[in-house]
């Protein structure tokens, strides 16, 4: 597509406000156009890999069905059975990977090994999550605040993000929204706001953008009046187990609950999440972290809340699809 194709998607940084829009255009025009089975197929022949050294269920699924709507083949790499990781350098894997691929999707650790891979294969690198940011996620999250604003800009959207903001969802929100001039109230403990360089680069692009990025401890004074709650896990794939005690004593009064939907004054508030959720107590995890830390109906956010009229969690979850196969459209093909 004009202007994407052969580029990286490695962080939203490195995008303008309109190639934001532009993407979640495109994935609402593919979205419709599956629906109403009307969807062409722009990747035919394409073989695209997918390396995943953490797990996944929403982006995994994402990368394939997307891929296989539109033409294309997709092998699976895991965190074992390749030499990626043990026996071979990132930039090695990365020419091999180049010389066979038409892409390339990278989920594991830190943002350095997706930005190596994307120096040397030669083939558009999309980033499926790193420790320090998760582009791929806020797409889907800003294309299904647009479903629900209606006619109204994205620009116009203020929302909460509440909990572990020094996360990647925390570091990927916070430069969206600098990007698209809306304004996000990052509510956390100091030691879990995001990184104080990330913060003064966003603040720069809000000051063009008219973004308003708000850094604040307090619950009632964060999420008053916002449009839209959003949490996170508490405690990261790939941190160790030891920090879950501090994490949920810093972050137990940021949980989402139904005090908090009351302190927004907003009846039309809506609630999101990445997922996967810990506030589930039929999980194991969230079984024994309930039990462990006295906290019966949910951690980031209790149940009733999760469960209720106000969560669009799961068209959250469905955009995943949709705007995954945008990014891999737009920079794989040349219409
Ligand atoms: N939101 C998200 O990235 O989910 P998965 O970990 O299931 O891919
Ligand atoms: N912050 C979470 C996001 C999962 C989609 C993690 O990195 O585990």
């Amino acid at each position: 597509m004009h202007g994407f194709y052969q580029r990286h998607f490695l962080r939203l940084l490195d995008f303008t406000p309109t190639e934001i829009y532009t993407l979640i255009a495109l994935a609402i025009d593919l979205k419709r156009a599956k629906r109403e089975g009307t969807e062409q197929q722009y990747l035919a022949g394409k073989n695209i890999a997918l390396i995943f050294e953490k797990d996944s269920t929403r982006t995994r699924c994402a990368f394939e069905v997307g891929a296989f709507d539109q033409g294309a083949r997709v092998t699976y790499l895991g965190p074992n059975g390749s030499q990626i990781g043990h026996k071979e350098s990132i930039a090695d894997t990365a020419r091999v990977l180049g010389r066979m691929y038409d892409g390339i999707e990278y989920r594991g650790h830190g943002q350095e090994i997706v930005e190596t891979l994307a120096k040397y294969a030669g083939v558009p690198v999309w980033n499926g999550l790193t420790n320090e940011a998760h582009p791929t996620q806020i797409i889907a999250d800003f294309m299904t605040m647009q479903e629900h604003i209606g006619n109204r800009k994205l620009e116009s959207v203020k929302f909460a993000y509440l909990g572990d903001a020094r996360n990647n969802m925390g570091n990927s929100l916070m430069e969206g929204a600098a990007l698209m001039g809306m304004e996000i109230r990052l509510v956390a403990p100091k030691a879990c706001q995001p990184d104080q360089s990330l913060v003064e680069q966003c603040q720069t692009i809000a000051a063009k953008t008219g973004a308003k990025i708000i850094l604040t401890e307090d619950v009632a004074e964060g999420v008053k009046g916002v449009d839209f709650l959003y949490t996170d896990v508490w405690v990261s794939m790939g941190e160790p187990k030891t920090v879950w005690d501090e994490r949920v004593k810093l972050l137990a009064p940021y949980q989402i609950n139904q005090n908090v939907i009351q302190l927004t004054q907003n009846p039309n508030v809506k609630f999101m999440h990445c997922l996967p959720a810990f506030h589930d107590m039929k999980t194991t995890v969230g079984q024994q972290m309930a039990a462990q830390y006295g906290l019966t109906n949910g951690l980031e956010v209790t149940d009733d809340v999760f469960e209720s009229h106000y969560s669009i969690v799961f068209d959250e979850a469905e955009n995943r699809l949709h705007t995954i196969k945008a990014v891999m459209v737009a920079t794989l093909s040349k219409d």
